[in-house]
């Protein structure tokens, strides 16, 4: 008799405690459940808003006027696939900046990057008397800019991207290059070149 008592009141035990368990996994479905929707919800909302501001990336496509006339911060000469002599020119806002030291960049920089085949030049090397003369040759490698825009250009750190040929802009193929090389030079606002005193 006392056996069949201790068997029953295990067993209910054991049957009270099953119950709770299961009423507890269904509480934790439920509240799995309007997690997941909040979540989604939440997505939907942000969602679109950042395709826009961090995924699409804009380019400069227009030439900006009187880059010929910008003042110099430093030639560089590239080898390789590229093989030319290159000027970099800044407007007037790159240049005060590039004097001061203002890092990062103000708002409106451009800074301008031409290039030319570099061509030995027989004419200097007669005025010499021996051949060691080299200067700029066509055009060549098209010309690029860099536009100070953080709002505009926000997905690609601050700076929008050109790059021209015969005055006509790039692919976005192209263009699309541009930023992920500048952006090893992150800690130094993108620009890779240092003025030339
Ligand atoms: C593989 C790396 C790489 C890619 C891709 C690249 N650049 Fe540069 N860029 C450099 C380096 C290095 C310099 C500095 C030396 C020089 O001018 O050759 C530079 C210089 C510049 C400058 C002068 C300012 C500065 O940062 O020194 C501009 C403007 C510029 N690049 C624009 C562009 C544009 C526009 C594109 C895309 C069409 C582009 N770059 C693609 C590496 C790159």
């Amino acid at each position: 008799m006392k056996n069949v008592y201790v068997s029953v009141t295990i067993a209910s035990a054991l049957t009270v405690s099953v119950v709770l368990i299961k009423q507890e996994l269904l509480a934790q479905k439920t509240n799995s459940r309007s997690d997941d929707n909040t979540n989604s919800k939440i997505a939907e909302v942000a969602g679109p808003k950042s395709n826009n501001a961090e995924e699409t990336p804009i380019f400069v496509t227009e030439i900006p006027p009187g880059y010929r006339d910008w003042r110099l911060v430093s030639v560089a000469r590239e080898e390789g696939a590229l093989d030319d002599i290159r000027a970099i020119l800044g407007n007037d806002v790159a240049i005060k900046a590039y004097r001061e030291g203002t890092r990062p960049f103000p708002e409106g920089t451009i800074i301008a990057r031409l290039a030319w085949s570099l061509v030995p030049s027989e004419e200097n090397n007669k005025a010499f008397g021996q051949a060691q003369s080299f200067v700029a040759g066509p055009k060549k490698n098209g010309v690029q800019f860099m536009v100070k825009n953080s709002l505009k250009y926000a997905s690609t750190g601050g700076w929008g991207y050109g790059h021209f040929d015969n005055g006509k802009p790039a692919e976005a193929a192209v263009l699309k290059s541009c930023f992920p090389c500048h952006e090893a030079f992150k800690g130094r606002d993108f620009i890779f070149t240092d003025y030339a005193p």
